[in-house]
């Protein structure tokens, strides 16, 4: 064997090393699926009834621990769960904020909330030093959790994933769906399929029966994960569909101003030749 054929040998050899290993690793630590969401694609929106569905989820369940730093009024959003003004008002009125001004006499105090205000901390964990001295970690403020938690989906999907026609930006979604299904191994309630390094702070939040939707829709886990990962997808991006528009017009008009150049280009050489 020559140089050259060792080297090649020792190169294959590595990476055949390598991928073993990565193998071993996404076997170990799976991928998040990817789902179907009314709102991924160049047309989708929000699903109202979805987003309502999550956002009571959110509120039975998720708010005991976790902060969303969004204010009522958001929650009226044509584009989003479209909950009447009245409704917000009430929901609005049905905490209690610390104002932040002090009344005359100096004294902090907490009045009913209003629409512009936004969601307070949980009633016991009123600061992330107590939630994280309760569960070792703090849980993330919601606002921007689905678009923080983004995952590499290897290749050849990272390529596509670029592309105007086909962005997929529902990864956090997916994370999220991943993690209230993730928690696999029975008598364990802290091990986690998709949370990297399997051993999650929170102890598995919500099962089968949990919250009652008055709509019909079955009182399933599986639903839960699906409409609260709908609904912090819209807390986190709640000008998406504004934005697709956008998007659609601008793509519009450069296809136009493409098909103007190339014409005004064919009728210029034309005169040259
Ligand atoms: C009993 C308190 C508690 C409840 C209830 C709870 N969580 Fe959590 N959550 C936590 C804690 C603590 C963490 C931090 C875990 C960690 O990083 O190890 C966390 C982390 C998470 C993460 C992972 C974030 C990351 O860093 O990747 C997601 C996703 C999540 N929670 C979603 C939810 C959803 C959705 C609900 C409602 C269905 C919910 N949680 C209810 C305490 C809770």
């Amino acid at each position: 064997m020559n140089r050259l054929t060792t080297s090649i040998l020792a190169l294959a050899l590595t990476a055949m090393g390598a991928s073993a290993a990565l193998g071993q690793d996404a076997e170990d630590q799976p991928k998040p699926a990817r789902q179907s969401w009314s709102f991924s694609g160049l047309f989708g929106t929000y699903d109202q009834a979805q987003l309502q569905r999550g956002f009571q989820v959110y509120k039975e369940v998720c708010s005991n621990c976790h902060r969303l730093s969004i204010p009522f009024r958001t929650l009226a959003d044509p584009n989003g769960p479209a909950y009447s003004e009245a409704q917000v008002k009430a929901l609005a009125a049905s905490y209690q904020i610390v104002n932040d001004e002090p009344n005359d006499k100096g004294e902090i105090f907490k009045r009913a909330g209003t629409p512009a205000d936004i969601f307070p901390p949980p009633d016991a964990y009123p600061n992330s030093q107590a939630a994280a001295a309760a569960f070792g970690k703090a849980p993330p403020d919601m606002w921007l959790l689905a678009k923080a938690r983004k995952y590499e989906r290897g290749f050849p999907w990272f390529v596509f994933d670029a592309l105007p026609f086909d962005q997929y930006q529902e990864m956090g979604a997916d994370y999220i769906y991943a993690i209230l299904n993730g928690y696999t191994k029975s008598g364990d309630a802290q091990w986690n399929a998709y949370y990297p390094g399997h051993r999650i702070a929170m102890p598995q939040p919500i099962v089968d029966g949990a919250v009652a939707y008055t709509d019909g829709t079955p009182a399933k886990l599986d639903n839960y994960a699906r409409d609260v990962a709908a609904f912090l997808s819209w807390a986190s991006e709640p000008t998406l569909d504004t934005r697709k528009k956008i998007g659609f017009r601008v793509m519009i008009f450069l296809f136009a101003l493409a098909i103007l150049l190339y014409l005004t280009k064919k009728r210029i050489w034309s005169k040259l030749h």
